[in-house]
């Protein structure tokens, strides 16, 4: 329990508004965990899945399968402080919309409180939320996803700081009603109010929408309380990487969805004497250490990953995370009585219960899993976790990667020439579309440091943010920046990196050009490794393709200059001076 006022009395004020039956306190043991397990696979909403211990089976509904983004709204009191990548709306307006909603949404249901810590419990870079919820998904999935419970009141004491993170699947059960497996609203709002730091969510029960840890929180919320407290709250992963016999360091990477951010945290390297180890897959919050150098931590305590494509050839680390103790959301279930999605095994089971819970065989014509289907499972499970992946104090970075799908012009490394460069190559980072996703398949969707979804202020403010970390410390202790793609085709349209586990020779040379012995040559648009500085040893490359996969073509990059300068466009007077410099370096550079 807890003597935080400020807390007491906002659940209060919440309970009267949405008019639960009961208040529940979670405190995050196992017990109290087993009796939520059990009451959700009564209403079927879950079902043990039996070749893996408590492991778990959910379908959603089929209307909520995915985070909305047209539905997320950054309240700011000013329109200009959302920016021109944000959905916005008055907080005031919001508020009234949304207590409307909240009026009764409860009745017939538990309201949770679980109070919950991003970040190992008590560290100077972790911070406290708070979310109410009338899901048990949510809780047993905050439970997997975050440190929760009452060691975590216990923390916050009597005055301290948290974020409140208010949801509701919005569905009231009245008297006598049958409760259904998945309850959600049909209007959906995700909603963040970043002056007072605080998160209001309704009508889904998904990802993103509802673990508001995660996406609200850790990156919208963060990245503001980031911006005005001098820190980084940063869509990246975080690996630590050994040379054979070498020494350790750190690398954290920003990659749009569908581009191998887990794949990546998680590798297997292909040299042999190599080692990567986990801290994070999706989520960095970094701060300067006392040394000048800026330290990381996961806020994370889990992992919330998309499973179709997942298996042991593309990812054995994540498949070995989840063999217990996961969640399974909107994947297939096979007659023994386990779970499969595409891509988990080359030959599909004969016949399957779909994630609709409809018979499926593989000549149904339609896929078992959705494509968003997830799994949840705790990051302790994960065989390559980091040894130092709860340090309070975070981890040192000596890199920072950006990266994206991009088939044509991006060499497969770019080292930036500074600082300021290396924003510039933030700010660039775009994406081509893959089928996947709906819309033109191909086409470029700029995605500035994989934060275009996640940002909670105005972006050209976050560049500035950027450009300002630079400063706050000297230049040496700063992390490298470099740009990868590892999605460029040759003319026939066949990539010409092997990528996964192969994605270790780049990382190589980054390492060797940390310690400034990685061999390079100065191009108009950065620094890229020489012809046979990466090691390709094993490989059967040509020295061609080396060559193409680093290519630069000047007249592609003119039109990519006066692309970016369009697109920069839209920041208006937001955009900081030193990233159209930026482009005025790069292409006085292809000039000469
Ligand atoms: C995620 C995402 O789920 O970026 O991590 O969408
Ligand atoms: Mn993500």
């Amino acid at each position: 329990m807890t003597n935080n006022k400020k807390l007491l009395q906002w659940v209060d004020e919440m309970a009267k508004l949405c008019k639960p039956d009961k208040v529940h306190w979670c405190d995050g043991s196992e017990e109290e965990n087993q009796m939520l397990i059990k009451k959700a696979i009564e209403t079927g909403s879950f079902t043990p899945v039996p070749k893996r211990p408590n492991s778990y089976w959910v379908p959603s509904d089929p209307k909520d399968v995915a985070r909305v983004e047209d539905r997320t709204y950054i309240c700011s009191e000013k329109k200009e402080d959302a920016g021109p990548t944000n959905n916005w709306m008055d907080p005031k307006e919001m508020k009234k919309i949304m207590t409307k909603l909240y009026d009764g949404c409860m009745v017939g249901r538990t309201m949770y409180v679980i109070p919950y810590s991003m970040g190992p419990l008590g560290s100077k870079i972790a911070h406290i939320g708070i979310e109410l919820t009338d899901s048990i998904y949510v809780v047993v999935n905050m439970r997997i996803m975050t440190r929760m419970g009452q060691k975590v009141l216990d923390i916050l004491g009597e005055d301290g700081f948290f974020v409140p993170c208010m949801h509701s699947v919005g569905s009231p059960l009245l008297e006598g009603q049958k409760d259904v497996p998945w309850p959600c609203n049909d209007t959906k709002y995700i909603t963040h109010f970043p002056e007072e730091r605080m998160i209001w969510s309704f009508g889904s029960g998904y990802g993103g929408n509802a673990l508001l840890g995660k996406k609200c929180f850790s990156l919208r919320i963060a990245s503001v309380m980031a911006h005005d407290e001098g820190w980084m709250a940063e869509h990246m992963l975080i690996l630590g990487v050994t040379p054979p016999g070498g020494e350790k360091k750190y690398i954290a990477a920003a990659f749009p969805s569908a581009c191998g951010k887990t794949n990546l945290a998680m590798m297997t390297p292909s040299l042999p004497g190599w080692k990567v180890e986990t801290v994070g897959d999706d989520i960095a919050w970094m701060k300067f250490g006392s040394d000048g150098r800026l330290y990381a931590i996961n806020p994370e305590y889990g992992f919330f990953g998309v499973a179709p494509g997942t298996s042991m050839e593309t990812n054995a680390n994540a498949m070995l995370s989840m063999t217990e103790n996961s969640i399974f959301t909107n994947v297939a279930f096979t007659d023994d009585g386990d779970v499969w999605w595409e891509g988990m095994t080359k030959e599909p089971p004969a016949h399957l219960t779909d994630w609709n819970g409809n018979d499926w065989t593989p000549d149904s014509g339609r896929k078992s899993s959705h494509p968003n289907a997830r799994f949840t499972a705790p990051a302790g499970q994960c065989p390559v976790i980091d040894p130092a992946w709860e340090d309070p104090n975070g981890v040192p970075i000596s890199a920072f990667l950006f990266g994206g799908r991009r088939s044509t012009v991006i060499p497969l490394v770019n080292e930036a020439y500074d600082w300021n460069h290396g924003v510039y190559l933030g700010s660039a980072a775009a994406s081509e579309t893959t089928a996947a996703a709906a819309g033109a398949v191909g086409k470029l969707r700029h995605d500035p440091f994989a934060m275009l979804p996640f940002c909670g202020y105005n972006m050209g403010d976050y560049f500035a943010h950027w450009i300002q970390i630079g400063r706050m410390t000297f230049p040496e202790k700063l992390p490298k920046i470099f740009y990868v793609n590892w999605f460029r085709k040759d003319e026939n349209g066949k990539f010409m990196w092997p990528g996964y586990g192969d994605n270790i020779r780049v990382i190589k040379w980054i390492l060797e050009r940390i310690d400034e012995t990685g061999e390079y040559v100065d191009t108009p648009i950065g620094r890229l490794p020489t012809k046979t500085a990466i090691d390709t040893s094993g490989l059967n490359m040509s020295p061609d393709t080396c060559l193409k996969l680093c290519y630069v073509d000047k007249q592609a990059w003119f039109e990519e200059v006066n692309e970016m300068r369009e697109y920069y466009k839209i920041f208006g007077d937001k955009l900081p001076k030193q990233l159209n410099e930026e482009l005025d370096k790069i292409e006085e550079r292809l000039k000469k």
